[in-house]
């Protein structure tokens, strides 16, 4: 089959290329997916270049997201799951078979059927993004009737966070750094968005009340804005880190009585990894999860697609393994 793949880390032009290599058997309770789209993500170039390195053995096979059809069933894995179409996560995580190929295997949990209707572009986007932004919003209790603040709401994670806070019954406030990211936080269904850059952002956010959750993308560049717009006692959720790390304010902290709370994909146990499946599966159902613009690449052209990510694409980039 026709893989891109790595064995050492570095920029994606020098290490990252395409090659033929034998197409995986499922080993006992996996399957194999025939992939049609494959999803980029910012840990994706960050494992690849070594900025956050992940151990490679003898190859790697990027992205962690795709979407298509399972063909083939390792033992112990029902039959009949061959022909269904599904959205996968975490594919190379521990392991070499990243879905930026024409097929994929991975353990069956991890292959989730695609509701019918939904478009494998939005099967393709949602793994570490929406499962990542469940994890955030749910890691402290339910969210209906909350007000959250979704900072960066037109980010892949942020994008989805406000769909699935909206989908659990939260007011949701959102940020962003300007019209065209406000357009697409609107479009998600953000209750309020607030230009992050404008000096009257923290009085905007404090009319809309006081923030029950905060799902945060910067937190040193945030920190102030959220704590004066958070409700005593209330969770600031971080799940990426800036390029410097912050000094943290602890008397601020103190006098909001605020909880930090980091959230790293691939540390989450395996419940709420499986409840946030079921939940983004229901949402899905629901027709309350939506694609980002799409950006589509071949896989020829994975070394763009990657730096396209790395670059701050806005949207969704995706690969297609042909
Ligand atoms: N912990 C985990 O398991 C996990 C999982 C997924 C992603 N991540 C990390 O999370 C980050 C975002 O991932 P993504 O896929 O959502 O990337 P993305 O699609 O590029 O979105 C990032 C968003 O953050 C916004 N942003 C940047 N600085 C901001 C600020 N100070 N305030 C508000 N918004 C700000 C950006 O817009 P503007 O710059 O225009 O504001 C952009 O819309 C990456 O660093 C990624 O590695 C971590």
């Amino acid at each position: 089959m026709r893989a891109a793949v790595y064995d050492r880390y570095g920029p994606a032009g020098e290490v990252l290329r395409v090659a033929d290599i034998d197409r995986p058997e499922p080993e006992p309770g996996e399957v194999r997916v025939r992939i049609e789209l494959s999803g980029v993500n910012p840990t994706d170039w960050k494992s690849r270049s070594g900025s956050t390195p992940r151990p490679i053995e003898g190859f790697q096979i990027p992205h962690h997201d795709g979407a298509g059809v399972i063909d083939a069933v390792g033992e112990g894995v029902d039959a009949s799951r061959i022909g269904q179409r599904v959205w996968t996560w975490m594919a190379a995580a521990g392991r070499r078979w990243g879905t930026a190929a024409q097929w994929t295997v991975l353990p069956s949990r991890q292959a989730v059927p695609l509701p019918d209707g939904i478009s494998a572009r939005l099967g393709a986007s949602l793994g570490v993004p929406a499962i990542t932004a469940h994890r955030c919003l749910h890691a402290d209790g339910p969210v209906a009737g909350k007000t959250i603040l979704v900072a960066g709401g037109a980010g892949a994670v942020g994008h989805f966070a406000i769909e699935l806070a909206k989908f659990a019954g939260a007011r949701v406030a959102t940020t962003v750094s300007g019209p065209e990211k406000a357009e697409l936080a609107a479009r998600a269904g953000a209750d309020l968005v607030v230009n992050y850059r404008e000096p009257d952002a923290a009085d905007r956010l404090r009319s809309f009340g006081p923030v029950d959750r905060v799902v945060e993308v910067a937190l040193g560049a945030n920190l102030a804005l959220d704590l004066a717009v958070i409700a005593p006692g209330s969770q600031i959720v971080t799940y990426a880190a800036e390029a410097e790390d912050p000094a943290l304010p602890v008397r601020s902290c103190m006098n909001a009585n605020v909880v930090l709370r980091f959230v790293l994909l691939y540390g989450v146990p395996s419940d709420p990894m499986d409840l946030a499946v079921k939940d983004i599966t229901a949402a899905l159902s629901r027709g309350a999860l939506t694609e980002l613009p799409a950006h589509t690449f071949s896989l020829d052209d994975v070394v763009a697609a990657q730096d396209a990510v790395q670059g701050g694409a806005v949207g969704k980039v995706l690969v297609v393994p042909g």
